[in-house]
């Protein structure tokens, strides 16, 4: 019998694992997610049929020309200007790159420090990212058959919810869960993984464990 995380995707496969799900203890987690035992279900009950389509949120109405870039925080021109440069270097532009990475460490520099530190903050974010701003921009990109912006709200969503069952467990177990471990981000996806070492794959966007960045000086609480 396999048993499928909810949370990540994550499957328990009890012939691999040589052990049956039911034997594990109530304090095991996914060792992906970390999400609670309680959200593995059997394979079978996993995938219940797809219920009617919801009704698609109003489109985004455009942004007038040059309007745009003003919409953004001087954060989110750090993490433009980051991606682009990413961009130019895989298509081997490296005078473009470096350009970027210039203005992406000048507005990451002066982006003022976020108001909302506190994990509630950080949690009522992720729930409209998942509650709002992955729907509006999906029917965008319907709209518009941008399959790329699917795909990257697919992995965004997969990782929203991955972060939301990590706060759960931070705020179950505070500062021991990230005790005596290390943590890594994708940087592919942003996909954010504890222990001592990355995972082999990438769990949401398949790359491997060297496109993982360690989390270096993270402020004690
Ligand atoms: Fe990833």
């Amino acid at each position: 019998m396999r048993y499928i995380c909810s949370v990540c995707g994550y499957i328990y496969d009890e012939a691999r694992e040589k052990q049956a799900f039911s034997e594990l203890p109530d304090s095991w987690k996914c060792p992906v997610c970390k999400a609670a035992k309680g959200a593995f279900a059997p394979e079978e009950k996993a995938n219940p049929p797809k219920a009617a389509v919801a009704p698609a949120p109003a489109a985004i109405p455009a942004a007038p020309k040059g309007e745009v870039l003003e919409q953004l925080s001087i954060g989110a021109l750090s993490a433009l200007c980051s991606n682009l440069a990413r961009g130019c270097e895989k298509q081997y532009k490296e005078e473009e790159a470096a350009l970027f990475r210039t203005l992406a460490d000048y507005f990451a520099a002066v982006t003022p420090t976020a108001p909302q530190k506190d994990i509630d903050g950080l949690a009522a974010l992720l729930q409209n990212d998942l509650e709002q701003g992955y729907p509006a921009v999906k029917a965008a990109a319907d709209a518009t058959g941008d399959r790329g912006t699917k795909r990257i709200c697919t992995w965004g969503e997969k990782v929203t919810n991955m972060l939301n069952s990590l706060i759960s467990q931070y705020r179950q177990e505070g500062e021991a869960l990230l005790a005596e471990t290390e943590v890594w981000v994708c940087t592919v996806c942003g996909f954010i993984y504890i222990g001592a070492n990355p995972p082999q794959l990438c769990p949401v966007c398949k790359v491997p464990a060297w496109k993982f960045d360690k989390i270096e000086g993270r402020e004690q609480a």
